[in-house]
């Protein structure tokens, strides 16, 4: 592949310190573990096998969302500013937006160095017209854009309900921080799950291939060959239901038997039943999801769902403040 040359920016994140945050959340009630450590090469395949899934509606919807709107989202956003994939990776999706938006720049950013930077180079390559910049880093906490990608309008992109795994309070703050990235004139383009019939959604998370399992399961596997835990995977199953009162799926490991897990010494008891919370899915109404959005300074603009009304994906702009008036 011809390569040209890429604007990568580097704020060498730090790496997630698995071993702590592990120890610590088998430690708490309820004990839990954080969906992030989900992603290992391993992981990151199961993922992509569950979008994949006949019961996994969420991809495969938003996609053909994104291509039904994407030329509203370029009326709505205007050509020649950048466009920002949080969480760059899947590219396919980006791929339905750019030639309909036409931005003068694409930045990807992600805080998987090599995963980001092999993507940049494929949009580079197919993409010729496109000036595509990298950022390495966890926009997960504040950060700055890179020089030349702060100029023009700005336009986030954020698909795939990623915000349905932070908790409430976490998505609000995630949202006022991509409002601060693209103000004073840009917008965000976020693909959100909707609350639906719970049926489907156990469907969802409980496939009949047992993916879901897997990909849960597999956490199990990164704690005994990278941290060196002793444990038992197959006495643990995955379970996954919907919450009605919180609103989310819950993703949990249950012991199957009375065992403990042992990590750098130190001995974590499981009675038959018990449980390792591994991740929560929210999903939204349009109204509760405006609330959210409005509560971040982001003004909903426009909404497009599928006909089924499972999946939204929302444009929201930045509500510039209103300048104090002159004496
Ligand atoms: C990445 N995230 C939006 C997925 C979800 O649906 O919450 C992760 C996932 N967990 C189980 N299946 C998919």
């Amino acid at each position: 592949m011809n390569q040209r040359a890429i604007r990568f920016y580097d704020d060498h994140p730090a790496p997630a310190t698995m071993l702590e945050e592990v120890l610590q959340g088998l430690a708490s009630r309820p004990r839990r573990i954080a969906p992030k450590f989900f992603y290992d090469e391993r992981g990151s395949r199961l993922f992509d096998a569950i979008c994949e899934l006949p019961e996994y509606y969420p991809t495969r919807t938003e996609m053909g969302i994104l291509e039904s709107c994407a030329d509203e989202v370029a009326r709505l956003s205007g050509p020649d500013g950048t466009l920002i994939e949080l969480g760059s990776g899947a590219s396919k999706k980006i791929r339905l937006l750019l030639e309909a938006v036409r931005p003068r720049r694409y930045l990807g950013i992600d805080i998987s160095r090599e995963f980001l930077r092999q993507s940049v180079q494929r949009l580079a390559h197919d993409y010729p017209w496109l000036e595509v910049q990298a950022a390495c880093t966890d926009f997960m906490q504040d950060f700055e854009l890179p020089g030349g990608a702060g100029e023009g309008k700005k336009l986030a992109f954020f698909p795939g309900s990623t915000i349905g795994n932070f908790e409430p309070h976490d998505a609000l703050a995630f949202l006022q921080r991509v409002r601060r990235l693209v103000q004073p004139d840009g917008a965000l383009l976020i693909g959100v799950d909707l609350k639906k019939d719970p049926q489907i959604l156990h469907a969802a998370y409980n496939d009949s291939a047992g993916i879901t399992a897997q990909f849960n399961l597999n956490l199990l596997l990164r704690l005994r060959d990278e941290l060196g835990a002793e444990l038992d995977p197959q006495g643990f199953r995955h379970r996954a239901f919907y919450n009605t009162a919180r609103g989310r799926i819950e993703m949990h490991l249950i012991s199957r038997r009375a065992q403990d897990i042992r990590l750098l010494g130190r001995r974590f008891h499981f009675e038959p039943g018990e449980s390792i919370h591994t991740e929560n899915s929210y999903k939204y109404t349009l109204e509760e999801f405006h609330v959210l959005a409005r509560g971040a300074g982001l003004r909903p603009r426009q909404a497009w769902l599928d006909s089924a009304h499972l999946f939204s994906v929302h444009y929201l702009s930045v509500v510039s403040r209103s300048r104090p008036r002159a004496a």
